[in-house]
């Protein structure tokens, strides 16, 4: 998704803005640019399609240097992936802006630019913004009142970060639905979409909040509300380190995330249970009285964290005995739905910025929920920030577009959820102490799960040169199914489907071959024996089985049959997680071998910002 940075200083801010956009680099992009005012007052803009080393090249070929300036990555919605979309855009040679969102209304006011005067070099919305703000400058006689009489007429999503080369001692930014960050330094200020892009620089952060528009010069930030009132917003400082985003020997990010999971359940699951206990503070200072309320959850996310969901309503169900229902936010946010009485809402995300899952948090506020809350990765996120009730992964910044470390602790948070909601439903304490002693023990499970690595290595190979793959599950292994289907789609560009393998035979039997791989996952649970006759079901049509399989789950390799043994002694509470390891490491091994691009897949984000 888009990124965003910007840099006024004493000195050249070129090298701060390209590192700003190596570190946005893990949201996806399809190209970039600069704008700066350079040491004779003039604009200069240098933009490339492709990756951050393409826009170095061109900087390298042509130079260009100066004390304000603004970047951006640019993954493409209005207008093709071209150098000419790719931002900065400028208007009248001096009115510089980039732009993270979407504007809704950006065609009439495109017509009434026209009509001005204003020639349009570009298909973007953004264009209409920097044209508006150049309109508004010629009356307003300040750059900050200009950007605030031009978002007024603004509807939409955005984040933008404005310049203006005839006055070069600001830069101006506002927002709408779209995070922005104000970066303070000593004499120095920056902004950025995210914190990650400016951890070199600086750990201390202002979190821009709806409607503000701040007008950033080197010694000052003033921020103004959506009302135009002067306005302090609290001061935060980062506890991330810089060098948190590093690969280190890994060949990609996503096998380093894959492999520091172990320590980000830890850190999740750290604290937060004492002895067999989870504590309910760990959810925010309200849970004491919101949790002894909560009759029924109703779960809503994307992608991976809908799966991550799916897996929640057994623990809630199984766990809590309390009734749960889970659901894509896309879809929830225009459903109109009923609320039960004593509902709690619960969206998970782990970039907390999701344009969906936020709209539905919104949405929901105004249904009579109990109480919302999030289960985020990024406690300053907006999903954080307006949820009554959160509990933070601490999976560490996740880089890698496939999410993995996020998925996991995102389960780990989940069982921590069940377990509080069982506490307070009085569930008898020697099987909530039970659950606890599992949850606790998944760190070092996991630990164990991951030394498959070098057979999952081997077993890739049969997979590299195929086009279909099918996943197959039961009860919470299902959901485990998809997401293993949805990773070795999104990085391998197999094509993956998922199914309850119940359900084979009313359909989707009719794809099986031999060339058609089919990947199960077998813990021991109460639906084993279920699932064994449907593999003999797909073994029957000649298709090859891939089975991860408990220890004495009685599954024999033979023709067409490979078996993976898991370790030893997993409990049905902790096998979602467990069995989430090799199916990672699978459509990693998969994707290195077809050779592409594993930590950027083509056409995906890391935080899809927009609907
Ligand atoms: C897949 C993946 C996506 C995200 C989805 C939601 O690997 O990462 O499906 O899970 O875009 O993102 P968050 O969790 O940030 O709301």
């Amino acid at each position: 998704m888009c990124g965003i940075v910007g840099a006024i200083a004493p000195r050249d801010v070129t090298p701060i803005l390209i590192e700003g956009l190596r570190r946005l680099e893990y949201r996806g992009y399809d190209s970039t640019g600069v704008a700066l005012v350079d040491g004779n007052g003039q604009l200069a803009l240098r933009r490339a399609v492709g990756k951050v080393a393409r826009l170095e090249e061109k900087l390298t070929a042509a130079p260009c240097s100066g004390a304000i300036g603004i970047a951006h990555s640019r993954w493409a919605t209005h207008g093709g992936v071209t150098e000419a979309n790719a931002h900065p855009h400028v208007s009248g040679g001096r009115i510089a802006v980039i732009h993270n969102g979407i504007i809704e209304n950006y065609e009439p006011l495109r017509a009434e630019l026209l009509e001005r005067g204003y020639v349009f070099q570009s298909e973007t919305d953004t264009e209409v913004i920097a044209h508006l703000i150049h309109d508004c400058a010629k009356t307003a006689g300040d750059l900050t009142r200009a950007v605030q009489q031009a978002v007024a007429r603004l509807t939409g999503a955005y984040a933008i970060v404005v310049f203006d080369a005839q006055v070069p001692d600001r830069i101006v930014v506002a927002r709408i639905a779209s995070p922005l960050v104000i970066g303070l330094g000593e004499g120095e200020n920056f902004v950025a979409s995210d914190v990650q892009a400016l951890l070199p620089e600086t750990r201390r952060f202002i979190f821009l909040e709806e409607g503000d528009v701040a007008d950033i010069r080197r010694d000052t930030v003033e921020i103004f509300n959506q009302q135009g009132e002067a306005v302090t917003r609290p001061e935060h400082v980062s506890s991330l380190s810089a060098d948190a985003v590093e690969r280190g020997e890994y060949a990609h990010y996503m096998l380093k995330e894959i492999y520091e999971q172990p320590r980000a359940i830890a850190d999740t699951l750290s604290e937060r249970i004492v002895g067999d206990h989870v504590l309910e503070a760990a959810f925010g200072p309200k849970a004491a009285t919101i949790l002894p309320q909560v009759m029924q959850v109703h779960i809503v996310a994307c992608g991976t964290s809908y799966h991550a969901g799916l897996v929640a309503r057994y623990y809630l169900e199984q766990g809590a005995r309390i009734p749960c229902t889970v659901e894509v936010a896309s879809e929830y946010r225009y459903r109109n739905p009923v609320v039960s009485p004593n509902t709690l809402f619960l969206a998970i995300s782990q970039s907390g910025e999701t344009a969906d899952t936020l709209a539905a948090l919104r949405e929901a506020k105004k249904l009579g929920y109990v109480a919302t809350a999030a289960i985020c990765n990024v406690p300053e996120s907006s999903l954080v920030r307006e949820a009554d009730l959160s509990l933070m992964t601490r999976a560490g910044p996740e880089v890698g577009v496939a999410s993995t470390k996020a998925f996991t602790t995102q389960l780990a948070a989940l069982s921590l959820l069940g377990l509080a909601v069982a506490q307070r439903r009085g569930i008898d304490r020697r099987i909530t102490a039970l659950y606890a002693r599992q949850i606790r023990s998944l760190p070092e499970m996991v630990e164990h799960t991951l030394k498959l690595d070098a057979q999952i290595k081997v077993w890739a190979e049969q997979f590299a040169d195929k086009h279909h793959a099918l996943f197959l599950g039961r009860g919470p292994s299902y959901p485990i199914a998809l997401e293993g289907a949805l990773k070795l789609k999104e990085i391998s560009y197999i094509h993956a489907e998922a199914y309850p393998a119940g359900e084979l035979k009313h359909g989707p039997l009719a794809l099986v071959d031999d060339d058609m791989p089919v990947i199960a996952v077998a813990p021991n649970d109460r639906l084993l024996e279920k699932l064994k006759s449907n593999l003999q079901e797909v073994r029957a049509r000649g298709a090859r089985l891939f089975v991860f399989a408990d220890p004495n789950t009685g599954f024999e390799p033979g023709d067409g049959i490979e078996i993976m043994t898991m370790p030893d002694h997993i409990e049905p509470l902790q096998s979602p997680l467990l069995y989430t390891i090799p199916l990672q490491l699978l459509a990693y091994h998969v994707a290195v071998l077809r050779g592409t691009d594993v930590d950027q897949p083509r056409n995906l984000a890391k935080s899809v910002t927009v609907e």
